[in-house]
């Protein structure tokens, strides 16, 4: 399976994509938090970063095949409004939250500490793909003692496994963790990988508008789908290619 990797403004570009071409859109955005991607992208104020996030919205839901679906990443902060402007053009399924697994810690005494990442996904229509048994979680053998009553017995569900939930808790990737690459805001590759596999399928096309450290891109070559993304920032473009050709083998470069 190949990618192509697009060392460009995903608005500047978009329209470069045929309209209803895309299976599924990975959208993890800057949140508009001040993070340094070696560009200003992060660092617009809350109502430009609005106008902003309107904007590529616009550009990308037409790309979108009518079976097709989109996962966009946001914080509580953003999330009522970017949601409330994608309901004008797609239908909302689940909003997720990620649980980042953040251990205690001091921090602010004035509100709760805020440990997750609000994602929202929408599909093009009501007819839209979803293979639940491709990420179904297999029940424990605790989880099947309790439920050895007549009446479950045989159940289809108790041996595939359960649908997971809308709440992923999944540790953050820490400065040490092994999956962790030279970027400030990347993703699990297991919250990508159950995107992917649940909302493309085999062989279909997603597309990624922010690529950052390129863990869409290995989701779908290990899964078999086609992957087009763009980043903005060159040095992130080397860094996903390194990182691809890892997967082929290639050793880490720098080590
Ligand atoms: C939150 S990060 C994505 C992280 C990614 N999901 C990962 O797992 O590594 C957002 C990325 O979007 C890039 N970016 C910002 N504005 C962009 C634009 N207009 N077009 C393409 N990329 C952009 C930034 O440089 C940054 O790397």
């Amino acid at each position: 399976m190949n990618y192509t990797l697009c060392n460009d403004d995903f608005l500047a570009q978009a329209d470069r994509l045929a309209d209803r071409s895309v299976d599924l859109v990975v959208a993890d955005p800057p949140y508009c938090l001040g993070k340094d991607y070696g560009n200003d992208s992060d660092l617009m104020a809350p109502d430009e970063f609005l106008e902003w996030s309107k904007a590529w919205i616009t550009a990308v839901a037409p790309k979108i095949k009518d079976t097709g679906s989109i996962y966009v990443f946001t914080t509580w902060r953003f999330s009522p409004e970017i949601f409330s402007f994608m309901k004008t053009r797609l239908t909302m399924v689940n909003e997720i939250i990620w649980d980042r697994k953040v251990p205690s810690m001091g921090g602010t005494t004035r509100r709760f500490s805020s440990v997750h990442d609000t994602i929202g996904f929408f599909a093009k229509s009501k007819n839209y793909f979803f293979d639940l048994d491709a990420v179904r979680i297999p029940y424990d053998r605790e989880t099947k003692k309790a439920r050895t009553r007549s009446i479950f017995v045989g159940k289809k569900w108790l041996e595939i496994g359960y649908n997971p939930k809308d709440v992923w808790s999944v540790s953050r990737l820490h400065r040490l963790h092994h999956e962790r690459e030279n970027h400030p805001t990347q993703k699990p590759l297991a919250i990508i990988e159950r995107m992917v596999k649940s909302s493309c399928p085999e062989m279909g096309v997603v597309l990624d508008p922010f690529a950052g450290s390129g863990t869409t891109i290995e989701a779908c070559l290990k899964h078999n789908r086609q992957c087009i993304a763009f980043e903005i920032n060159p040095d992130y473009c080397s860094l996903i290619r390194e990182r691809i050709g890892r997967l082929n083998g290639q050793p880490k470069l720098g080590l």
